[in-house]
């Protein structure tokens, strides 16, 4: 189909890139410690550790960058943002921040009392960490198919209504912070959340007094999937589906980074005047004035330009017809992918890709390991690693799944690089049933520990991972 190869851009500037040989590779891995995040950049072909600030812009964005009014005090850029929120999303009071943990860091410190809990739809980890860090639990109540990578269900983000009316009715308002879901689920595989299940959640909510926000980092791909998944939303355009799902909440904190397409940036966005006011004073001190809080005025001008482009049919189309392109490559081979194939982001299933390797051997960490050794690929693992140890208890948490992420960045890899990623995959997958050792921790990192964790090779002979 023609509509498939559809790229709504033509392309007036690159950026080189090049692959280090496949000895430097594994000399490389080996100094990392099998960390994706110890690697330098330029040792990188296909950088696919994140989305998040790693997007092109526009042309119209670069020339809000030029426009930027950097004045301290009533930017004008900050102000196009606080209108553009109002007219996409009907929020009014809206408060900037650096990035999208800032924006977290804020909120939690103000809504958290000692020992309440925030129930939502897996947490992304830094807002896992801020509600911890102000006193909170999460507490992760997403429908049980989220754990299963390979059954169908249109909208695997959703939060599992019964559980989380039992959850309400043990704990009562007093234990219980806010509600957030996050739209499209980030840690849950990019999976969306259906507007049904956003209006039952928000019906919940409102009928036992708990406010209900969103992580909106990726409220537009959301938004995609509900008009492609939702009968009663089809014909609906994708401004009203977001005006729709913003309707249902008291507010959203946001990173900038993914779905306003711009490399820095952050919003917290609210109804509520009062909360507003109380939220002025962290955000001075942690952030910056209530009209730039962390940004300048040149990143504000092309996020605000960004949340429009972002909620273009055409745009969205596009991009998460390429993460699916990619996806359906992969599934062709038969290698083990989550689906339906997210909003952002291809999640291999490393327990099902390595079935011989032992799960406590960090298999998702592995994975992301010999993709750069085949192909200079960058993934990150959303497993084992990243979850870390139980605060109460100190021990390893056995997620559900162990997976390897390939992020794709907005508008900035080609069909061709997707064709290249999805060989490599392949290539690596031909020999996997004969992999039976991985990684041990060899340093562990402190606080959240996947950034700066070394690992080592279970088998000390081994001199490649393939
Ligand atoms: C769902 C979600 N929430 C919050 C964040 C944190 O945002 P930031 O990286 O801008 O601090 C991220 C980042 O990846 C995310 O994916």
């Amino acid at each position: 189909m023609k509509e498939n190869w559809f790229v709504p851009y033509k392309y007036r500037m690159v950026e080189k890139i090049s692959i280090p040989s496949k000895e430097k590779r594994v000399e490389i891995l080996k100094k990392a410690g099998y960390n994706m995040f110890q690697i330098k950049a330029e040792d990188v072909y296909i950088d696919l550790l994140t989305d998040s600030g790693t997007g092109t812009m526009s042309n119209v964005q670069w020339s809000k960058v030029i426009m930027g009014d950097e004045s301290y005090a009533g930017s004008k850029s900050f102000l196009e943002i606080k209108d553009t929120v109002e007219d996409l999303m009907g929020i009014p009071f809206v408060l900037p921040s650096h990035q999208g943990r800032a924006a977290e860091r804020v909120l939690n410190s103000v809504m958290i009392k000692e020992g309440q809990y925030v129930p939502g739809n897996t947490h992304f980890d830094t807002t896992k960490g801020h509600i911890e860090l102000a006193g909170g639990r999460a507490v992760d109540l997403t429908i049980k198919e989220s754990a299963d990578s390979s059954t169908y269900h249109p909208f695997k983000g959703n939060i599992d209504l019964d559980r989380l009316k039992e959850f309400v009715e043990e704990h009562k308002r007093e234990k219980i912070s806010y509600i957030l879901l996050t739209v499209t689920c980030n840690s849950g595989g990019g999976q969306p959340v259906s507007l049904e299940n956003i209006e039952e959640t928000h019906n919940i909510a409102k009928a036992n007094g708990i406010p209900l926000f969103f992580d909106a980092a990726r409220f537009a791909e959301n938004a995609y999937f509900i008009k492609q998944r939702e009968n009663k939303y089809k014909t609906w355009t994708i401004k009203e589906i977001v005006k729709k799902m913003f309707s249902l909440v008291e507010g959203f904190t946001m990173s900038s980074k993914k779905d306003a397409i711009v490399p820095m940036g952050g919003l917290i966005g609210l109804r509520d005047e009062e909360l507003f006011k109380n939220l002025q004073t962290p955000t001075i001190l942690n952030e910056g004035y209530l009209t730039y809080g962390g940004m300048s005025g040149m990143v504000m001008g092309a996020l605000a330009q960004g949340l429009y482009e972002v909620t273009d049919y055409e745009y969205l189309h596009y991009r998460i017809n390429q993460v699916k392109m990619l996806g359906e490559m992969l599934i062709e081979a038969n290698i083990p992918v989550v689906e339906p194939i997210g909003g952002h982001a291809v999640f291999l299933d490393a327990r099902k890709f390595y079935k011989n390797m032992p799960e406590s051997q960090f298999p998702a960490q592995y994975l992301t390991a010999a993709l750069y050794e085949a192909g200079g690929v960058r993934p990150i693992e959303v497993g084992s690693n990243l979850v870390g140890r139980d605060p109460d208890t100190g021990k390893n948490i056995r997620p559900k799944l162990d997976l390897c992420r390939l992020a794709i960045p907005r508008r900035t890899y080609s069909y061709e690089h997707m064709k290249y990623i999805a060989e490599t995959i392949k290539e690596v997958y031909q020999n996997s049933d004969k992999i039976t050792t991985g990684l041990n921790i060899d340093v562990e990192g402190t606080g959240i520990r996947h950034f700066s964790t070394n690992f080592k090779l279970v088998d000390p002979k081994k001199d490649s991972l393939l």
